[in-house]
């Protein structure tokens, strides 16, 4: 089995999703892999490497498209190559799903079968090919750093010859994947930490990481939780959620919003009349900005300066980690693909596996997911450039 691995056409991806360590497993696995010149060199994975380990690295016109049964990659390759597939390749990444109407006509025209990685299930079978997992702890990580970096105060608490210096004070909206790894990263670097969520279970996991859980308002009916997963919220309760919130704002120095339910907007936790209440200097840094934000007037990729504050678009984040970022992703592409090799060495997609029906797109020339393609908005994260 031949698998290309082309260079990233995205504007400012930098992730690759085979390294050389993956690509020694899979090859392991009885695949060829074809690199294209580059894939890996902006996260720090030269072609002397795939080189050593005994891949096949090959400039852009060598790529044999025709004659490949499929791809491994971050974001869609461009059509020019989805279009030279042959019926019945594979193509694995983080396709975008929702709105992909455009793509899924390409595919379906050449019979490729596709595998959003968006749309994998999150079970417990599946927890080691999880790339919003692993990419979510990533965002959360570097969302603290940047805050930090922005930021016109220290962080930790300091004793100096010059007096005491208060720790700065953190408050992280959604305590799920990305928003448990800042809470992590901002008590590493010493802020006193305030996190706000909808589901029970996330106050002992806040407790637990030395973070301080704002118990959510309970004069409206909390959203209930599905599979582990927040559900929309009521405006009412959002307003009293806001109305909590608003008194946390004045003494934050650095909001981080990770708050999001699957499949819909991001919840408006942040209004702008809630950010007046923001001290000049402190920096608001939204992860949710591209499913609508979490805080009002981010803008995805741009920090807007308001009235003193920093609010920090924050989109692409994976993609600014590129190396720790291509290893996690490629070892969860490398998961799902020892999954799906039968052990003759052929490629298995059996639409009875849970993984398989989840995420698999397009299959014999049909969509199989028109629920998700057909919704407009990109309501699940890429960890993409705008
Ligand atoms: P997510 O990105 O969809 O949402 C982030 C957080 O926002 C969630 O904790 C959610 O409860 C919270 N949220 C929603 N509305 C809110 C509001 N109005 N105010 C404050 N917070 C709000 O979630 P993510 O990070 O993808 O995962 C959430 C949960 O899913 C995890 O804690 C875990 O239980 C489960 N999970 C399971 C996995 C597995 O079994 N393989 C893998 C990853 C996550």
């Amino acid at each position: 089995m031949k698998m290309l691995i082309p260079r990233e056409i995205a504007p400012g991806e930098k992730r690759v999703a085979v390294t050389p360590e993956t690509a020694r497993r899979l090859q392991a696995k009885g695949i060829d892999i074809h690199v294209e010149s580059g894939a890996g060199e902006a996260a720090g994975f030269p072609d002397a490497l795939y080189n050593a380990i005994g891949a096949t690295v090959l400039p852009p016109e060598q790529l044999d498209w025709e004659g490949a049964d499929g791809v491994l990659c971050v974001q869609a390759p461009g059509n020019d190559g989805l279009g030279r597939l042959r019926a019945g390749a594979l193509v694995v990444g983080l396709l975008a799903p929702h709105g992909a109407e455009d793509l899924t006509h390409v595919l379906n025209a050449r019979s490729v079968s596709s595998i959003a990685l968006e749309l994998l299930p999150r079970i417990s079978r599946a927890q080691s090919m999880d790339v919003l997992s692993s990419q979510a702890n990533i965002a959360g990580y570097k969302a603290v750093l940047l805050a930090a970096a922005e930021l016109d105060r220290y962080v930790p608490m300091l004793m100096t010859a010059a007096g005491t210096i208060q720790p700065a004070r953190a408050l992280v909206l959604g305590a799920g994947v990305a928003g448990l790894q800042a809470l992590a990263t901002a008590r590493r670097l010493g802020a006193v930490v305030y996190v706000s969520d909808v589901r029970p279970a996330a106050k002992e996991q806040v407790e637990s990481l030395g973070g301080r859980f704002l118990e959510p308002p309970t004069e409206q009916e909390r959203p209930s939780e599905q599979g582990g997963y927040a559900t929309q919220a009521s405006d009412a309760f959002l307003a009293a959620q806001r109305a909590q919130l608003a008194e946390q704002l004045a003494l934050a120095d650095m909001v981080i919003c990770t708050a999001q339910v699957p499949g819909r907007r991001a919840p408006r936790l942040l209004t702008e009349d809630m950010l007046d209440r923001l001290r000049p200097g402190s920096v608001v840094v939204d992860l949710a900005v591209a499913q609508g934000g979490n805080c009002a007037g981010t803008v995805p990729g741009q920090t807007v300066i308001r009235s003193g504050v920093r609010l920090i678009g924050a989109d692409a984040l994976p993609s600014s980690v590129p190396n720790h970022a291509s290893a996690l992703y490629a070892r969860n592409v490398s998961a799902l693909m020892e999954h799906l090799i039968h052990e003759s060495g052929e490629l298995n997609l059996d639409l009875a596996d849970p993984i398989v029906d989840s995420c698999l797109l397009t299959h014999a020339g049909v969509c199989r997911r028109d629920d998700v393609v057909k919704t407009e908005a990109p309501l699940i994260p890429t960890g993409s450039p705008s």
